[in-house]
């Protein structure tokens, strides 16, 4: 079949590589009709992440249809067309039951902080991922979700990522009413943040990123203010100004590892590896919210360091809430916003890309070519 192969930093080609096979009997096959890259694929893709091995298939945004199932499956059948969240999770663990499907405790043997992600190293389970033409899923009764009927295939494959992920932030943020939200970071994650924010009530919400098509783009969509860091003297600086002084309710940080804006941060997290990712948007997170106030961080940052402003977090009182978005216990809730017209995520969808041109699709989403928001590969059989 076709995959995506990792070969090092900023080496990704398209491959013939095996078709994947039922391993356990709670597996199934999907045929993968579309699939993501994301602003996660970008650490890997960049050499953040420890553990990416050469030959890995990334991708943990797809949907498809089922093809084969292993004895143990119930609720999957041959022929279903399902959404697949990134998340890999067992659904009986101590995590699971309690909805953390993203924290799993039996899907990934390397660690016991995050679960199992397709396609995200082997710190995330080793498992390949959904930028090929068919992909294992184990647990397969567990993650896959049945494509409602009539449901548009742009929207549901961002429902296995893109949109939970942007309504936890939101929801992590303990949103109150009237509250203004910052969010850092106007990549897809970001904008879909800002745009469920309002649904918890915000009063104000403010994006702040420097690529201007990003900030264009989530003013018309999510209908808030964006603003350029780089015409800023101090990012922090400016939220106080702009609250009174007193900091924002509530800030989000949708950039992680890759962020750029601080240039001691870009040369020991990105370039020497001394801390795993630049914690930039970590740090304006935390310094411009107001004291006793929410830090909901979605960004992701490698294992296991990071250069982190602790003390403020301790004199300013903040609560800081991070994770992995449990995408599992999300869908039902976000299904029904998109049904209703409340979410239209499809709209984010710029580029589309044979799957065959992949390397393409990676170097025009990274260098943010082409006012590119979030590219989606199409397998042949999807064509
Ligand atoms: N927690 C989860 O479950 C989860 C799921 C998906 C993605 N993510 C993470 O969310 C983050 C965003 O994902 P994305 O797909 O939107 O990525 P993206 O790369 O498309 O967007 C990131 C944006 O941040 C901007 N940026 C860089 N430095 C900045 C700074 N200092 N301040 C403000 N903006 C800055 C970039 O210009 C870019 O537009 C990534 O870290 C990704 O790994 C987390
Ligand atoms: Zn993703
Ligand atoms: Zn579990």
């Amino acid at each position: 079949m076709l995959a995506m192969n990792y070969r090092g930093p900023q080496r990704v080609r398209i491959d013939e590589k095996p078709e994947p096979k039922i391993l356990h009997p709670q597996d199934a096959i999907v045929r993968v009709t579309r699939s993501c890259i994301c602003g996660s694929d970008l650490h890997l893709y960049n050499g953040n992440v420890p553990d990416t091995r050469v030959g890995m298939t990334f991708g943990h945004e797809f949907i498809g249809e089922v093809i084969e199932i292993g004895s143990e499956i119930q609720k999957l059948k041959v022929g279903d067309m399902v959404i697949v969240p990134f998340n890999i999770a067992c659904g009986k663990c101590h995590f699971c039951k309690q909805g953390l499907f993203g924290n799993c405790h039996e899907s990934n043997s390397q660690a016991t902080a995050v679960g199992g992600i397709f396609g995200y190293s082997h710190t995330a389970g080793g498992y390949d991922g959904g930028q090929a033409e068919y992909v294992r899923v184990p647990y397969a009764d567990v993650g896959p979700t049945v494509i409602p009927p009539g449901m548009d295939p742009d929207d549901a494959v961002l429902l296995t990522d893109v949109v939970p992920t942007g309504y936890q932030a939101a929801e992590m943020g303990g949103i109150q009413k009237g509250d203004t939200v910052v969010i850092f970071g106007a990549g897809p994650i970001g904008i879909m943040a800002a745009r469920c924010s309002w649904l918890f009530g915000a009063g104000r919400v403010i994006v702040i990123d420097k690529v201007e098509y990003r900030l264009e783009f989530v003013r018309n969509y999510a209908s808030c203010e964006a603003y350029n860091y780089e015409e800023m003297d101090d990012p922090v600086v400016f939220v106080k100004k702009t609250t009174d002084w007193m900091g924002a309710d509530v800030v989000i940080d949708a950039v992680g590892a890759e962020a750029t804006g601080n240039v001691m941060q870009t040369i020991t997290g990105r370039k020497l590896l001394l801390q795993a990712g630049s914690a930039t948007a970590a740090h304006w997170a935390v310094n411009s919210v107001k004291k006793g106030g929410i830090v909901s961080i979605v960004g992701i940052y490698g294992p296991t360091d990071n250069l982190f402003p602790l003390g403020n977090v301790v004199n300013k009182g903040l609560t800081i809430r991070a994770n992995q978005a449990s995408v599992k216990r999300l869908l039902p809730r976000l299904i029904d916003h998109v049904q209703n017209g409340i979410l239209n995520p499809k709209a984010l969808i710029t580029h589309r890309v044979p799957l065959e041109d992949v390397a393409d699709a990676y170097h025009i989403f990274s260098e943010k070519l082409d006012n590119c928001i979030k590219p989606v590969l199409i397998p042949p059989s999807a064509r």
